[in-house]
């Protein structure tokens, strides 16, 4: 029966299904023991560096040694993208030549686009709108497979609450809802089937890689059950549902198991709770970073394998310990065939649920009929604006006024490394990518004065100043290079370099209004700039279109209406930091004798989760709260009255948070709940609800799921730190 349920669950993501569960388990049949561990190795696409090329049939050169494997059956998946002819190179040698067909999958890390790259997934997260997940998903979709690649390591779904770490501009922020919505929409987006191939998406880093101690990456996790069941597996358990097809198991440990061989994540976790079909594929060399010196799970290799295979590791990413160690384990019985079987089985049919069976190869004349660079660099810029998040803005600094004279200064604004952040696999659809092309485009005056660096050497003052001198207005640069975080990229410090805050303080004596513009990958510790600057604009790395939108933003063609999802602290000594926090025992107010707070600075963050400014101002009226339902289908009803008090029409993004008065365990202040976006017209009024079912409202107690029950509070408000508090029962 769990056959069965396999493949209709995996049909479910709207791949055909070529062949049918019997045929698999035939296929299962008929293969060796080699040909069977050969699926559970991927090894990259480049083959040896160096090594020696071969032609095949048609003549195309393929490096000979993974031309060779995939003769042999002896790898089941690729890394590394390695372009349409390649991919049906191998994949012809797979169907053709290979004793048993059965057609690869090549993956690739295709983050935020290809080759157009969207905003950074941070910034994504700041739009707060599934269609524009979904759209980016679907971006990956038709791009990937021009690439020759049919699967993409993404979405990552890590939440994070500590910005040191650099890896949290790859995912969604620290709320485990919008986490999961977002997740949900980009692996629809990936596996909407719209692309010339199937893609397969990934979700990762499974589990609670970002939850690293102290931002370091890598780095050791340990959290309660609780913890982890109500906040960093929640985005997982919405991707599964969503249909992903493979979940990637993270580097680190998780109370003292490493995820790449912790059965009581991969298995009872992931297949028994939360009843994922797909498969699973190790992080790179994951498997092997289980050895003696580094997590010392096990003496030997084979000792590595005998453990990542129990504990439910399907797929070995370039590790090379299945494809050396698996056959002679199972010869020995110490690896049981059933557990192989499982494995491939689960890879055959996540290859049927893409319908490679039905079609293996790259259609190049679909490929150049769907692929609409101009109309992707159109989507990737209004993404972009959209996910600018405006955190500052007084004197009337934005937007620009018509005419203004602009003195753009400070590094990135040509740094198209830096504008598209981290994971961008192809930096290549470029569309007024940088701020000169973008206001250039935008029809606005302006001189270009580098001024200041990224981090090094002292601000040239002079030339600061003459620039200021000339301009009504000065649009200065700040934040970290596109490069600075990301994998490996943690960092002790998140204030601003040194020769920015000199820049700063140079500019800030020139008396012309301020706008800063924020070009980064993380948050930052900017109370400077919120003091100093007129305006702040957070940009994030926006893209291959980001000069663009950004210009889009400061001139008021697009009014921002982006949110953050994480928090900026004022300081690195307040973190971790995030808003579901729980309450303590004692007053948080710093002229209380014993209160929990810092001595020396606020403990609240400088902009909180939820936070954003646009160009219209919104007031909130008439909350109210009321229970509907009976039972198992009651809803809490939010409703409120919002009017646009300003000037503009605008996008509001009306948020939902509830607190447990009372719970087994302490519960958060604040959790986000559900939000609506309400466009409103100058002076106009709408008044906007938000339902959210009663049974979402529960908490895992451990292993236990407990209901929401007793005294409740409510908010339907601006952010997580604003609104009107409602009282209610359940
Ligand atoms: C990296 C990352 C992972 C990525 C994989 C393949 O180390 O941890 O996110 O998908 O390797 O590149």
């Amino acid at each position: 029966m769990k056959k069965m349920v396999c493949a209709a669950a995996l049909a479910t993501c709207g791949a055909a299904m070529a062949i049918t569960d019997a045929e698999i388990e035939k296929l299962i049949g008929e293969m060796t023991l080699e040909e069977k561990v050969g699926q559970l190795v991927q090894l990259g696409s480049a083959g040896k560096e160096g090594g020696p090329l071969s032609q095949d049939a048609t003549g195309v050169a393929l490096p000979a040694d993974v031309a060779e494997m995939v003769r042999k059956g002896e790898v089941g998946s690729l890394i590394g993208a390695c372009g349409v002819t390649n991919f049906n190179a191998f994949q012809r040698i797979a169907m053709n030549e290979a004793r048993v067909k059965i057609p690869l999958m090549v993956g690739h890390d295709m983050i935020h686009g290809v080759m157009t790259q969207a905003p950074i997934p941070l910034a994504l997260a700041c739009a707060w709108d599934e269609k524009t997940w979904q759209d980016c998903g679907r971006l990956i979709a038709v791009e990937s497979p021009a690439k020759g690649c049919n699967w993409t390591f993404t979405p990552m779904v890590d939440m994070c609450r500590d910005p040191r770490w650099g890896r949290i501009a790859e995912g969604p922020g620290q709320d485990p809802y919008l986490g999961g919505k977002m997740g949900a929409a980009m692996v629809k987006g990936i596996q909407s089937k719209a692309g010339a191939l199937p893609v397969a998406a990934c979700i990762k880093h499974f589990a609670a890689y970002g939850g690293a101690e102290a931002g370091r990456d890598y780095n050791t996790v340990e959290m309660s059950e609780s913890t982890f069941r109500n906040v960093y597996l929640p985005p997982f358990k919405a991707g599964v549902e969503a249909g992903a097809l493979t979940v990637m198991p993270a580097f680190n440990t998780l109370n003292g198991v490493p995820c790449s061989v912790n059965k009581w994540l991969l298995t009872d976790i992931l297949r028994d709770h939360l009843a994922f079909k797909g498969f699973t594929i190790s992080d790179w060399c994951g498997v092997s970073e289980c050895e003696l010196d580094h997590h010392g799970m096990a003496e030997t290799h084979a000792g590595l394998v005998e453990l990542a295979m129990d504990a439910g590791m399907d797929q070995d990413m370039m590790a090379g310990l299945y494809r050396k160690e698996l056959v002679q384990l199972v010869k020995d019985g110490k690896v049981p065939m059933a557990q192989v079987d499982r494995s491939v089985r689960n890879i055959l049919q996540v290859k049927n649920a893409l319908g490679l069976w039905e079609n293996p190869y790259i259609d190049e004349a679909k490929l150049k009929a769907q692929i609409d660079l101009a109309a992707h660099a159109r989507q990737a810029r209004a993404i972009a604006a959209k996910c600018c998040v405006l955190l500052k803005n007084e004197k009337d600094a934005l937007p620009l006024k018509p005419g203004v004279k602009v003195a753009l200064v400070g590094p990135g604004a040509e740094d198209c490394v830096s504008i598209s952040g981290t994971w961008s696999a192809y930096i290549e659809n470029k569309f007024e990518m940088t701020l000169p092309e973008g206001l250039r485009g935008a029809g606005v005056t302006f001189t270009y004065t580098p001024g200041y660096d990224w981090q090094k050497g002292r601000a040239d003052a002079k030339a600061l100043k003459a620039a200021a001198k000339e301009a009504d207005v000065v649009v200065a640069l700040f934040g970290q290079k596109g490069t600075d975080s990301g994998e490996g990229w943690s960092v002790l410090d998140i204030t601003l370099p040194k020769v920015q805050l000199e820049a700063l303080n140079v500019l800030k004596r020139t008396k012309k209004p301020l706008v800063a513009v924020l070009i980064n990958g993380r948050p930052l510790a900017i109370p400077e700039l919120a003091e100093k600057a007129d305006a702040i604009l957070e940009a994030w790395c926006p893209g291959t279109s980001g000069g663009g939108a950004i210009a889009d933003v400061l001139t008021g063609k697009v009014n921002p209406e982006g949110r953050l999802t994480t928090e900026f602290p004022v300081s690195v000594g307040q973190l971790p930091l995030y808003y579901n926090r729980l309450r303590t025992g004692r007053p948080s107010d710093v002229s209380a004798p014993y209160c929990s707070c810092y001595r020396d600075g606020p403990h609240q963050a400088l902009y909180p989760f939820g936070y954003g400014l646009g160009y219209a101002t919104f007031a909130y009226a008439n909350e109210l709260v009321k229970v509907e339902g009976e039972g198992n289908q009651r809803k809490v009803v939010l409703s409120c009255d919002v009017t646009n008090t300003g000037k503009v029409a605008g996008v509001e993004t009306v948020q939902a948070y509830t607190r447990q008065m009372v719970g087994v365990e302490s519960r958060p202040i604040r959790e986000l709940r559900g939000w609506q976006k309400v466009a409103l017209a100058p002076g106009e009024t709408k008044c906007v609800t938000i339902e959210v079912p009663v049974a979402q409202l529960g908490y895992w107690l451990k292993d236990r799921f407990v209901p929401a029950a007793g005294p409740m509070r409510a908010w339907i408000t601006r952010d997580s730190v604003s609104g009107k508090t409602l009282e209610f029962r359940l």
